[in-house]
């Protein structure tokens, strides 16, 4: 029996004492004082027995014990339902044992932890990221959930449990696609992290061999996006996108963002939005939203090389150099004829393809002429051959061009590296705690685990559209 078994049967049933709970006790006892939540042995989950299937509502399944001092256990509160939660069992993937627990996000509160220097205490309200998929354990759709202390971050008395439990995965891929695949510094806000440099600090090898060419490889020191630059974000309605946005805007970038605006238009232009972009373009005519993205940052190079240049020689880049799409393959291939370089003549793409790329991780190094470089007028160091960057969320073209760099998210770089997970955990509570991220809309409360299928339903038939769906738990 574990030390943390241990504890909870303590808990249970028979006052501590100082003797029983060796070096862990303190804590606890101190805790005890203020009548901890009783912990049931057992309680309801949503198992997944075979792909394709609902997931079955199941009695007396036990509750997960805590493993080490890293580890906290959190009574489920609300749930923010995620399309992998649908995703998984149609498509049969990141199913890793059967039967399987599912669920990314949740809210709740710490019942117990183990260790005095754990950064928190039993009450505490959290929101719990479970990345790690293939730890049941920490899977949202169960009564009680261990989370990693470096996984969890603390609500403020601002939000309720269901606002909490909408935006830890979206805020995590927003980060590292923005930190990681793209650079972005975001020690100005807040003193976030500076995730490129905090890489880099880290032991090559405690990053797993499947992501460590994205983390590492994936883009040169003077590629880095930096504040002023563009981004482009494709499926602009979703709550990876909200986030991404959010996160671009603070950390300086300008916005583009593409979506239905017969659905989305006035609520993703309103002036107190805190993911409102720059540029909304209508996703209804791809190849027009293309021509408008195109035609606007040509605009925004030309009005620069008139402040800046004099009219001197035309740059073939546009200002835009950085995509993230949110929907699929084939609009990822639309956003990524947006980063294309300018043709010789003014707007014509080049279409130069290598040939059919693997998946993209990892992704291609990208090609630069480091002899052709010169200061620009904006201060930073300029090159001719700067790359474009896509990040793929759910799919990237399959023909790759020269110039653009392929990314993927290493979302496992949240769970499998403390440092990376305490980064991003500890600057979301302070992003929230000054009201600077805000939480994705909430279009829907569903009550139970019993309910979950019912919701999942839903969100296949793409009635979840432009926020999140929760489900009240406790
Ligand atoms: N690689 C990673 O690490 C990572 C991390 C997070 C998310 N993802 C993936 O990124 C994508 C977006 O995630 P999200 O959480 O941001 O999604 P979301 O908030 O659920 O938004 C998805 C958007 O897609 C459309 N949609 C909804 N249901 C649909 C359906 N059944 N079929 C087609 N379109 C539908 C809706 O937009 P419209 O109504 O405007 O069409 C909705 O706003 C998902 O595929 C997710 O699995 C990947």
């Amino acid at each position: 029996m574990s030390d943390t078994s241990f504890l909870r049967r303590v808990w249970l049933r028979q006052p501590l004492t100082d003797s029983k709970v060796d070096g862990l006790q303190p804590v606890i006892h101190e805790q005890s004082q203020d009548q901890p939540p009783a912990i049931p042995e057992t309680q309801t989950v949503l198992l997944l027995h075979e792909a394709r299937q609902p997931y079955r509502l199941t009695d007396s399944y036990p509750v997960p014990e805590l493993r080490d001092d890293r580890e906290i256990l959190v009574r489920t509160q609300a749930i923010g339902l995620t399309p992998v939660d649908w995703k998984a069992p149609d498509f049969n993937f990141a199913i890793p044992v059967l039967p399987h627990i599912s669920g990314r996000e949740s809210a709740g509160e710490v019942v117990l932890n183990s260790s005095r220097a754990s950064r928190f205490k039993v009450g505490d309200r959290v929101l719990a990221i479970s990345t790690d998929y293939r730890d049941l354990r920490k899977a949202a759709y169960q009564q009680y959930a261990i989370a990693f202390d470096y996984n969890t971050v603390r609500l403020p008395s601002t939000l309720s449990p269901e606002e909490g439990s909408t935006l830890g995965v979206a805020f995590v891929a927003a980060a590292l696609a923005l930190g990681v695949c793209m650079g972005l510094d975001f020690s100005s806000v807040l003193d976030g992290p500076d995730l490129y440099t905090l890489l880099r600090e880290l032991p090559p090898d405690s990053l797993a061999a499947d992501i460590r060419n994205e983390c590492l490889d994936g883009l040169r020191a003077h590629d880095r996006a930096q504040p002023g630059d563009w981004l482009a974000i494709w499926g602009g309605s979703s709550t990876s996108a909200n986030l991404t946005l959010q996160l671009a805007r603070l950390a300086g970038l300008r916005t583009i963002a593409v979506a239905d605006k017969a659905k989305h238009g006035l609520r993703l232009s309103a002036p107190d939005r805190a993911a409102r972009p720059d540029l909304l373009v209508d996703s209804h005519d791809p190849s027009r939203a293309v021509a408008i993205i195109r035609a606007n940052m040509k605009q925004q190079q030309q009005q620069q090389q008139q402040q800046h240049e004099g009219g001197g020689e035309k740059r073939r880049r546009t200002p835009l150099r950085f995509g993230i799409d949110t929907r699929g393959r084939e609009s990822a291939g639309w956003l990524m004829q947006a980063l294309l370089l300018l043709g010789p003549e003014e707007g014509e793409t080049t279409t130069t393809t290598t040939t059919a790329q693997p998946p993209p991780s990892p992704p291609a190094t990208p090609h630069y002429d480091y002899s052709n470089s010169e200061s620009g007028t904006d201060g930073h160091q300029q090159h001719h051959q700067l790359s474009a960057h896509l990040v793929g969320l759910t799919g990237l073209p399959k023909q790759q061009p020269e110039d653009v760099v392929f990314h993927t998210v290493p979302i496992k770089l949240f769970h499998e590296v403390p440092a990376v997970g305490e980064a991003l955990v500890e600057w979301l509570e302070r992003l929230l705690e000054k009201g600077l991220v805000t939480p994705p809309e909430i279009i829907g409360v569903q009550h139970g685990l019993g309910s979950v299928n019912r919701g999942l339903d839903r969100m296949r038939k793409g009635e979840i559209s432009g926020g999140k769906l929760v489900v009240r738990v406790g």
